[in-house]
């Protein structure tokens, strides 16, 4: 099931989303990622999770074969669809319950969604995920790490671990956001007898983490 309150932030921040692809502090590494994620994946048939209005389809668009935005929100979407050149499909999708008949997919991309992924939920996430794609896919997680004065705050750690923000909008609305920052056990842990070959990266403002599905 999804979480009502996240999908609504989205949709409301849809428009204002881009802004923070433009913090300067980010820039270098968003420039490595740019670069990197899209040649893990060329060549592929790319499922994308919570893709958003686009800004990593765009690039990963490029050096696919496919690539198949998903998102439970039209909005982000809307934008996606004017940005992303290629062979991309754009469909409405939870992705809790991501919809067989969208095909097979032989790698998946994923930025900043397993931040939202409940503790309690990763490996759920992971095994959902992992149905939908061929034996040998490469997974690719991106996702912040948190950088004092750059991070927005962590309100409160509630009793699950979760952690959580208080982030603002431009129409003044104030929105409580699940968003954790796994590090590199935790996210080993994730995949534990559903993935395999694990690499974790770092730079400063991001990490990646890359996994195959089980081969056959
Ligand atoms: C942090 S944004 C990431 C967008 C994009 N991947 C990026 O890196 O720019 C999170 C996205 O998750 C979407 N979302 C929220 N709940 C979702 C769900 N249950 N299933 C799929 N997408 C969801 C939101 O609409 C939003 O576009």
């Amino acid at each position: 099931m999804s979480d009502e309150a996240l999908r609504n932030y989205y949709r409301e921040r849809a428009a204002e989303y881009d802004e923070i692809y433009r913090r300067p502090e980010r820039q270098a590494g968003l420039r490595a990622l740019e670069a990197w994620i899209p040649q893990q994946l060329a060549g592929r048939h790319v499922l994308e999770i919570a893709a958003g209005t686009g800004y990593w389809s765009q690039f990963i668009a490029l050096q696919a074969a496919s690539i198949t935005l998903t998102d439970l929100n039209l909005e982000p979407l809307a934008i996606a669809r004017d940005r992303v050149q290629g062979r991309a499909v754009f469909v409405q999708a939870d992705a809790w319950a991501l919809p067989e008949a969208m095909g097979s997919f032989d790698a998946a991309f994923a930025g900043f969604w397993f931040s939202h992924v409940p503790l309690a939920r990763r490996r759920e996430f992971i095994a959902g995920l992992n149905a939908r794609l061929a034996p040998d896919s490469p997974v690719l997680l991106i996702d912040n790490r948190y950088v004092e004065g750059s991070s927005t705050p962590i309100a409160e750690r509630d009793d699950a671990g979760d952690c959580w923000q208080l982030r603002n909008l431009s129409d003044g609305s104030q929105h409580r956001v699940l968003k954790n920052f796994p590090d590199e056990t935790e996210l080993r842990e994730a995949i534990e007898g559903l993935g395999e070959a694990g690499v974790y990266r770092v730079s400063e403002h991001f990490w990646s983490f890359m996994y195959f599905t089980p081969g056959i």
